[in-house]
């Protein structure tokens, strides 16, 4: 720690800060914090206590939530309390699905997405990138069979840091090892430093993937609505009912009639009376 930072005396958040705080990042992120989530937050706020050179928790909750610094700490915030948790090729049979055959029954619909006009992806909540450049990847490795097809991707998340990561393309060494080796062979270089312990994808797929900041829990998102294919997976979970159908039903709005949604796999989305056919394990398509 800094020699000039003050002293911390006391550096736990109470319950009474934990539900003040709490209440701020449900509302604004949709994010549900129940009391369990209290000393996951706590260490995860104690680096901005430390940037801050504030002395406590304390003194930090009462800068956001008393002194008016709520505004500007806001990001801080929302990126201290997201769960980044991703990987390329993570559950890796709703790829197979896309490959198999999602991208055959996207091309016969009206305007041939993929032909006559790019083929629309949008991952939304996207973390740090795995999620969009496993797309990239897989959509290129179709474009070589097929050398006419072209698409878009578009890849959003609510957490500034994780965009930043996700725009530098450039990975811890073992996150390479879900990608099947054909695939790493030609989009994946690692360094030629040997005790360089990242890997970094190639242009073709950095580039293949536009990112930018969006939070789910607003009224109206500025995106197409005429998406073929939207991955929403593993953030469900950490929004309540009400949450989830609210967002469902906004991202239905952007996808076409016979577009693809692809939830985790342990997310359920029953019963929210969503314009929506299963068609596979936690894959939907648009009615
Ligand atoms: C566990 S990651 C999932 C990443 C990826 N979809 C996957 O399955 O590997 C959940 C992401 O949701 C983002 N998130 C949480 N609340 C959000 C919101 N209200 N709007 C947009 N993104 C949000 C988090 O920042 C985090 O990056």
């Amino acid at each position: 720690m800094n020699d000039t930072a003050p002293r911390v005396i006391n550096d736990s958040l109470s319950p009474h800060d934990f539900s003040r705080l709490g209440a701020i990042i449900q509302d604004h992120c949709g994010i549900r914090m129940p009391p369990t989530k209290r000393t996951m937050v706590e260490g995860r706020l104690r680096r901005r206590v430390r940037a801050l050179k504030l002395a406590s928790m304390h003194d930090y909750c009462r800068y956001v939530l008393d002194e008016g610094a709520l505004d500007s700490e806001l990001v801080n915030l929302i990126d201290a309390v997201t769960t980044n948790k991703t990987d390329f090729f993570r559950e890796i049979e709703h790829f197979r699905f896309l490959n198999e055959r999602g991208l055959d029954a996207l091309s016969r619909l009206p305007h041939h997405p993929g032909k006559d006009r790019p083929l629309k992806c949008w991952s939304a909540a996207c973390s740090t990138g795995a999620e969009p450049y496993t797309l990239a990847m897989l959509l290129h490795e179709h474009a070589r069979a097929q050398s006419s097809f072209r698409f878009d991707i578009i890849a959003t998340d609510i957490c500034t840091e994780v965009l930043a990561t996700a725009k530098l393309g450039i990975y811890p060494a073992d996150m390479a090892g879900m990608i099947p080796k054909a695939i790493a062979s030609r989009y994946v270089r690692r360094s030629r430093d040997r005790e360089d312990p990242t890997i970094r994808l190639v242009p073709q797929i950095r580039q293949s993937v536009r990112f930018g900041h969006l939070n789910l829990m607003d009224a109206d998102y500025p995106v197409a609505t005429d998406m073929d294919v939207i991955f929403f997976r593993n953030i469900l979970i950490y929004f309540d009912k009400p949450t989830q159908k609210a967002v469902l039903h906004r991202l239905c709005r952007h996808l076409r009639p016979g577009g693809f949604l692809f939830v985790g796999h342990s997310e359920t989305i029953a019963n929210m009376d969503l314009p929506l056919t299963q068609v596979a394990s936690a894959i939907f398509v648009r009615s």
